[in-house]
């Protein structure tokens, strides 16, 4: 490795790199150039200068090897991507996120990786790109966390099918114009893992050099230091961020379950192993990797032990070493985390550019059903104008829900200037979402209740929250005011996910309006995790009648595929354009504004269940008075005293003329 220079030495790789073309060890060596400097910088800024040259070399070599081995198909499209750095920016990027086995087949025969197929009539009618499969690598046995304890990051769990199946489904998708996006749960381990089992029962040597994987204490000293300030994931069920292990010896770090023990990034080892993982997974043909729980990587005492900055250094890491080898892939952070923290997944500083391409808009999300419950925008205009602007090279993941609960991710600064109390207001979303709280019509469940903090998460499908799910249960139909104005609130939060700028994700069902599974305490290992509630498996039943206008779920559907094929077709929602939330005039409408060089894009949306008015002079001074709805295609009339009205639950997206 040449010492001085900021790149290493393509011929230290020359023996992995023997066989290729001339072509392309000089591709190899291009990228090293544009790449590897962010790869040291990240090294450097974890680890003591000393040890970087040699974590370099074992990185570089991983690298080296998976750009050799890497399928012609999939290098052909790591260089369309890199012509075309902006491909997941485009309006066009529709999301889904399922689990293979709730999303075709039955309790009695679910469904397998090969049966993913039967959906993709489904994906195309609503114009999906991007299919996030939910954890399928190897779990350990009996409660796995939904997979996120993965015993083998390369098997797959035998039921769904094999390792073959995960690259031969990549590769049909792929034709289709669909990426694979699966979780790369890098903060934790099982217990059941190799590393963790070589900790607790391997030879003496073995379990000295795994020990070091894991973060293990021999007595509770330094974890109860750490628990003065860690905040708890889950309270209910596993209290505490350390679990004694017998075999062990000693307390390991366990922030989520006691049987998921968080690695020891500060380790070179766990971090090249890592790599490996990453770099095996992009090689099935996997597109995008979603970076189960990142937050959580570095460890600080006196801190929360989320979002320090050696979680950005690492992703750098991951991230050029990534560029280097499979440019075509993609980095999504997952962190679910206050507003302030959430934009540096994105890149801030030296790390603009440099980290993951996509992060989860927690705050959007939130806030979507913040004024849902409030029929009032204040906080949500607020809390969103308050969010930096992020590198117009990422890209938001925007959602109305996901597979994990509800956290309220309002902040007590943001609440105060809306002139309310954040605790207060916290507890009061959690009350009306599952139901507690006077005129609410949803039924959430209370998730993980924290006695020490009062802080209590929500669990319920899309349904459940909206209200739809207590009004088809009551035996409502379409045409009824409940079941309407449910629908209403589905769909407008889905317009404003959609018309965001970013990849929405669709959530199982939520198209269908899909309910929740009364079952889910029943299935073994579940009866503790009311998130299971809203994971249920997909009801044929309802999935037929997706064509018929006259059901409650072909109006659903009917209106999310609106919503898909409209955005797909208007340039303004491209990533790149930042999405401006202007200040609320009427307290019940929501606007947000994209200049975009083809010209302005207004978005309004009335979030109460009453008429909502818009002033004319505004819609001029964005230009857009007498624009085009794009959403209902006419230009909508102005009411007689020069307002635009807004129904119930309406959403607009008017599109104005060239500036
Ligand atoms: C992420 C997942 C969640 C899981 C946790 C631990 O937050 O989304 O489902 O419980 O990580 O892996
Ligand atoms: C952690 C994750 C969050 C998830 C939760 C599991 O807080 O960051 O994504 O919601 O665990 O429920």
């Amino acid at each position: 490795m040449s010492g001085a220079g900021r790149v290493p030495d393509v011929a230290d790789v020359a023996d992995l790199l023997a066989d290729l073309s001339a072509d392309r060890r000089e591709l190899f060596a291009l990228r090293l150039e544009r790449w590897w400097p962010d790869v040291r910088d990240g090294l450097l800024a974890v680890h003591a200068p000393e040890d970087v040259a040699a974590l370099e070399r074992r990185l570089l070599r991983s690298a080296a090897r998976a750009y050799a081995e890497r399928d012609p198909e999939l290098h052909r499209l790591d260089l369309a991507r890199t012509l075309a750095p902006d491909w997941f920016q485009r309006p066009g990027m529709l999301g889904y996120a399922a689990y293979t086995d709730r999303l075709t087949g039955t309790a009695d025969a679910p469904g397998t990786l090969a049966d993913v197929r039967e959906r993709l009539p489904l994906l195309a009618e609503l114009g999906v790109t991007y299919l996030h499969l939910m954890p399928l690598l190897l779990p350990r046995e009996g409660d796995s966390d939904g997979g996120y304890a993965v015993a083998d990051y390369r098997r797959v769990r035998p039921d769904l099918g094999t390792t073959q199946d995960v690259r031969a489904l990549a590769a049909d998708l792929r034709s289709r114009g669909i990426s694979l996006v699966l979780d790369v749960v890098l903060n934790h381990v099982a217990r059941e893992h190799p590393w963790a089992r070589a900790a607790r029962t391997g030879s003496p040597e073995e379990r000295a050099r795994y020990r070091a994987y894991f973060h293990v204490f021999d007595d509770r000293g330094v974890p109860d230091a750490y628990e003065r300030t860690l905040p708890e994931v889950f309270p209910g069920t596993a209290p505490g961020s350390f679990t004694w292990d017998d075999e062990l010896s000693g307390w390991v770090w366990t922030t989520f379950n006691a049987f998921q023990w968080d690695l020891d990034w500060s380790c070179p080892d766990v971090l090249a192993e890592m790599v490996d993982v990453v770099l095996h997974l992009a090689g099935l043909g996997v597109e995008v990797l979603r970076l189960d729980a990142v937050a959580f990587l570095w460890k600080r005492m006196g801190t929360a032990c989320q979002n320090q900055p050696e979680v950005h250094a690492l992703t750098q890491v991951l991230r050029g070493v990534t560029r280097v080898a499979c440019p075509g892939v993609l980095l999504k952070a997952e962190a679910i985390v206050a507003p302030t923290d959430l934009v540096h997944y994105l890149g801030t500083g030296r790390h603009v550019g440099r980290v993951s391409d996509l992060a989860y808009h927690n705050s959007l999300m939130v806030q979507v059903w913040s004024m849902l419950a409030t029929g009032d925008v204040r906080l949500a205009s607020r809390a969103l104008q308050a969010i930096p602007p992020v590198p117009a090279s990422t890209s938001w993941i925007t959602y109305v829900r996901c597979h994990d609960d509800v956290g309220w991710a309002v902040s007590d600064e943001d609440a105060a200037a809306a002139g309310l109390g954040g605790y207060a207001h916290r507890s009061f979303l959690s009350d009306w979402y599952s139901g507690a709280f006077p005129g609410s019509s949803a039924t959430g469940l209370v998730f993980q209740a924290d006695p020490a903090t009062g802080d209590r998460r929500i669990s319920g499908s899309t349904a459940a929250l909206v209200g739809l799910e207590a009004a088809v249960a009551r035996g409502g139909r379409l045409g009824q005011e409940d079941v309407d104005l449910a629908v209403g609130r589905l769909l407008l939060a889905h317009a404003l996910v959609m018309a965001w700028g970013g990849i929405p994700v669709l959530w199982t069902g939520d198209e269908l309006g899909h309910p929740g599974d009364d079952g889910w305490a029943a299935e073994p290992g579940h009866e503790a995790d009311n998130r299971w509630v809203h994971r249920p498996r997909m009801s044929a039943e309802l999935l037929e009648q997706r064509h018929d206008p006259s059901t409650v779920p072909g109006a659903v559907f009917a209106g999310v595929r609106h919503l898909a094929r409209t955005r797909a077709s208007l340039p303004h929602l491209h990533a790149a354009v930042a999405a401006q939330v202007l200040d609320p005039g009427d307290p019940g409408v929501l606007a947000v504004l994209r200049r975009h060089p083809e010209g302005p894009l207004l978005v309004l949306a009335n979030v109460t269940e009453g008429w909502r008015p818009f002033p004319a002079e505004r819609l001029a001074a964005h230009g857009v008075a007498g624009a085009l709805d794009a959403l209902s295609g006419r230009v909508p009339p102005l009411g007689g005293d020069g307002q635009l009205w807004l129904s119930p639950y309406e959403v607009v997206w008017l599109v104005g003329d060239q500036p």
